[in-house]
């Protein structure tokens, strides 16, 4: 597929296994239209499949924004009856989330607000620049967040910092980010794609089967209670001792030697 709102660069910079998505709307601050929702919905399919590639980053093109939001133009004229039978929102759920089993980055280079905040809180972790500014204004448009950011962000930061910034749509700095464990770490905005690609490298380095075993784990904590994400860990690491990687792993650890991951 061609794109016209979003570029996508496997092997990213040269490093290997790393696809690299940029939102490229610049001019309209990477706004979420329709194009960039069908657009990161096949990337993302694509990054999927692609059995060379094994971490995704995800950034917004320019200096400016990784994305203000869900398309106010294109969303103003829309009937409720439109948003309710298209299920407006949800395939970003539904396609993006669920369906990228491999990892993902999101590299917040500016502006995170309202549904572009909540893009970045689908990725496995968030780094970002220091001059990022994150938010939830859906509120000073006469809505709320649609795209898990009541969710996502009170899971993420707790119910008061969350509670205040849906009521007043007030931004948050990145360093405020980093101290509420929004984000990993903030960094100067020119180091911000060698940080993830860097970090995205060490990722792709792992045993594949094990990435994804690990993101499944930990993800595994939202959703159920202790005992059940206890029962769920315990039995994807033993399924994971029958792999060729954890026979490899165990015995280059013991020769002192890099493993040679078969991804299996
Ligand atoms: N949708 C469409 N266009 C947007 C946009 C958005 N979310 N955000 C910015 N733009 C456009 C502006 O309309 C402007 O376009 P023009 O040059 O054609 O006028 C261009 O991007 C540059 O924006 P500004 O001139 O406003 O730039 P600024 O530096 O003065 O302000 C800003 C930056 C504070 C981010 C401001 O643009 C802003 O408040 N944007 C809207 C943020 C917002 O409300 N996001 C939530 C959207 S609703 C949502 O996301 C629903 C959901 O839960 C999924």
């Amino acid at each position: 597929m061609t794109y016209e709102a979003i570029t996508v660069e496997t092997n990213a910079q040269g490093t290997k296994g790393v696809t690299l998505l940029t939102i490229n709307r610049p001019k309209a601050l990477n706004a979420l239209n329709s194009t960039v929702l069908a657009e990161l919905i096949d990337a993302f399919a694509a990054y999927q499949a692609d059995d060379s590639q094994l971490c995704a980053i995800l950034t917004g093109s320019g200096e400016k924004a990784f994305a203000a939001g869900a398309d106010i133009k294109e969303m103003s004229d829309k009937a409720a009856a439109d948003f309710y039978l298209d299920d407006f929102f949800s395939p970003w759920t539904s396609e993006i989330v669920k369906k990228t089993r491999k990892p993902w980055i999101a590299a917040v280079n500016g502006f995170a607000l309202g549904g572009g905040c909540e893009l970045a809180m689908m990725a496995d972790f968030i780094i970002a620049s220091d001059n990022a500014k994150f938010g939830q204004p859906e509120i000073k448009l006469g809505v709320a967040p649609g795209m898990g950011g009541s969710q996502r962000l009170t899971r993420a930061i707790g119910k008061s910092k969350s509670m205040e910034m849906c009521l007043t749509g007030r931004m948050m700095s990145a360093e405020e980010a980093e101290r509420s464990n929004l984000i990993v770490r903030s960094v100067p905005q020119a180091d911000l794609i060698a940080d993830a690609l860097k970090t995205a490298a060490t990722i792709a380095s792992m045993p594949p089967m094990a990435t994804i075993a690990n993101k499944e784990m930990v993800n595994s904590a939202f959703e159920m209670t202790l005992d059940q994400g206890l029962i769920v860990e315990r039995r994807i690491f033993q399924i994971l001792t029958a792999s060729e990687d954890k026979k490899e792993g165990m015995e280059a650890f013991i020769e002192k030697r890099e493993g040679q991951w078969k991804g299996r």
